[in-house]
């Protein structure tokens, strides 16, 4: 089935923390010269937001104060293609967005159904001229149900705790990749327990297990995925 011709494609990849969503996202718009939109960082802002404010994340009166305060843009990176910087307002926050402070808390804010409510339309209008890949925990399922093509990642916890240690030290950063583990099995469990929009795969999502695929054989797969829905031509 092909588009709708008011918009162009989009493609949803949902899966848990550090399955590898970033770099196969990014990966595939730069081949499709799409943008790539990382929903997680509307999440991380919210909880940066409401911790700078000496809130407590779990509150929603706190973490909705944080979300409405927000004045969130997207930069490009050199290429232009990604939303390799987050500003708040005219401050850059790229880096706090990742510091051990928003891991911890991220997942508390994010489960709170007033702040989810309020990152909905953004994200929406975000997606609204298509030709993107988004990148979350509910787009297929909440977000943009109407998406040309959902694709869910999964791999294993080593794996994925392995890979978001790595990341974290080319980054620059000193985590004990125990803490990590447990970090994220924390937020898979929060994540994929809430009642509202838990993390979980689409009906009609393609599932990919990234555990012994390289970023760039994800990528084929889910090109050889958009080819066979007449998305893009060939593979
Ligand atoms: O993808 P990430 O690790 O940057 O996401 C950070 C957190 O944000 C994650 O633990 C859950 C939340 N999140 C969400 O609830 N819904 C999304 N669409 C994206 C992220």
């Amino acid at each position: 089935m092909s588009a709708p011709a008011a918009r162009g494609p989009i493609v949803t990849i949902d899966g848990p923390a550090a399955v590898g969503k970033t770099t196969v996202g990014r990966m595939l718009a730069e081949s499709l010269g799409y943008l790539c939109l990382d929903s997680g960082l509307f999440y991380r802002a919210v909880a940066l937001g409401t911790v700078r404010a000496g809130g407590d994340p779990d509150s929603p009166d706190d973490a909705l104060a944080a979300a409405q305060a927000l004045r969130l843009r997207f930069g490009p990176d050199p290429s232009g293609r990604f939303a390799a910087r987050t500003f708040d307002g005219a401050c850059d926050i790229t880096e706090a967005l990742i510091s051990p402070e928003v891991d911890r808390t991220v997942s508390l804010v994010s489960r709170i159904r007033e702040v989810r409510a309020a990152m909905l339309e953004p994200q929406r209008e975000a997606l609204r001229e298509g030709n993107i890949v988004a990148l979350g925990r509910d787009i297929g399922t909440v977000v943009c149900p109407e998406a040309d093509l959902k694709i869910y990642l999964d791999a294993s916890p080593d794996v994925r705790a392995q890979r978001r240690w790595k990341e974290r030290r080319d980054a620059g950063g000193q985590m004990d990749i125990a803490d990590i583990r447990e970090n994220l099995h924390a937020r898979d469990r929060i994540d994929s327990q809430r009642s509202i929009a838990p993390l979980q795969a689409a009906p009609d999502a393609v599932i990919i297990s990234t555990d012994d695929a390289t970023p760039g054989e994800v990528v084929g797969a889910i090109r050889a995925a958009m080819a066979a829905r007449g998305l893009i031509r060939g593979g």
